[in-house]
């Protein structure tokens, strides 16, 4: 019989939980999303995030293990993710795991979310290849690694100032489209044409991007133009994000050439992402590692996978972990 793990999610805004086998196959995955509670804000409100992961989480985990048909007498070890994130919302998901580990007495391991995000190339394929251009693009993270093996990245580079998904979801509430931004714009955009010239930023800089000018030039131009078109506006911006990150994808696969280009994180459900990645794989002849869409977002099955990696590098954590809100990836 093979063992299992139940991972737990709870760093922002959405609560999840999962049974991942140590074949890393996902034997269950349930995400309670919080964008109903936060869309009339326009952005994640920590407060009302760490209450409704309270309120959640039991119940999730509870269907996430009956969904598997296993108990707490069948896993193996609880991991959680430990940070980057909200403090509170942390808080809830690491206390859970803790308490569930105790009472089953297993092993809890905190996992680092941007590390879930890049194990969930896992989640499309268990057999990756390595090295891996690896871009993470979500609502906290704009960062271009290589991923060497599990747990072991080189930074190439990341965003100065805003993330990609911080840009999509500042645009859409600036333009009053709701929270998240990143599937209403990638929709608007769709039904657009990229006309309107707004700045590509850094392009030239090496691995290093920038997405706040961008979303300035977005700003200055609405409110210069009261007749704007919405549909206008978002091509023109979806476009230039999109060409900045596959120019700078162009770069390290020109530099590289690693067999395989994993794209994650929430951005990472874009389809107009995901078909100039293709265009790109294919012509450097190079594997594409996406997610499967739900799982680029956010999720507890991606946890489940850094958690097995993590626990048989280095076994539990050490009771004694708590959240780590700024927690960078380790780089080796
Ligand atoms: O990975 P994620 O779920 O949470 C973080 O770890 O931040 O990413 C959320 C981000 C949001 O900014 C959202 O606007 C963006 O992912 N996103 C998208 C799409 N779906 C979600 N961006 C572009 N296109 C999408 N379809
Ligand atoms: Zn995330």
């Amino acid at each position: 019989m093979s063992r299992t793990l139940l991972a737990i999610e709870t760093s922002c805004d959405e609560t999840a939980a999962a049974v991942v086998d140590d074949a890393l196959s996902v034997r269950s995955s349930v995400v309670a999303s919080q964008i109903d509670l936060h869309a009339a804000f326009g952005g994640v409100v920590p407060e009302l995030a760490s209450r409704a992961h309270l309120e959640t989480v039991t119940p999730i985990v509870a269907r996430a293990l009956e969904e598997a048909g296993v108990s707490g007498r069948d896993l193996t070890a609880v991991a959680v993710t430990s940070g980057p994130g909200l403090v509170g919302a942390l808080l809830v998901g690491i206390a859970t795991a803790k308490a569930l580990a105790l009472g089953w007495d297993i092993p809890v391991v905190g996992v680092n979310h941007l590390e879930g995000h890049l194990a969930s190339v896992y989640l499309a394929d268990p057999e990756v290849p390595f090295p891996q251009t690896a871009l993470l693009v979500s609502g906290g993270h704009c960062m271009l690694t290589r991923c060497t093996g599990p747990g072991h990245y080189e930074l190439l580079g990341e965003t100065v100032d805003d993330s990609i998904g911080e840009a999509y979801d500042k645009v859409a509430r600036f333009l009053g489209l709701g929270y998240p931004g990143g599937p209403v714009l990638d929709r608007l955009a769709a039904t657009g044409e990229d006309v309107l010239g707004f700045p590509r930023p850094m392009l030239a800089e090496g691995y290093t991007f920038s997405f706040s000018g961008l979303k300035t030039a977005v700003v200055n131009h609405v409110r210069a133009d009261p007749g704007f078109s919405e549909s206008e506006v978002a091509a023109s911006f979806v476009a230039a994000c999109m060409d900045v990150l596959i120019a700078k994808l162009r770069r390290a696969l020109e530099e590289f050439r690693d067999p395989a280009l994993a794209i994650v994180g929430g951005v990472a459900a874009s389809p107009i992402l995901r078909a100039r990645a293709q265009v790109l794989a294919d012509e450097f002849g190079t594997r594409l590692l996406i997610p499967p869409h739900a799982m680029a977002t956010d999720n507890a099955a991606m946890i489940g996978v850094a958690g097995w990696h993590k626990l048989e590098a280095s076994g539990g954590s050490a009771p004694a972990f708590g959240p780590e809100p700024d927690m960078r990836l380790r780089f080796v």
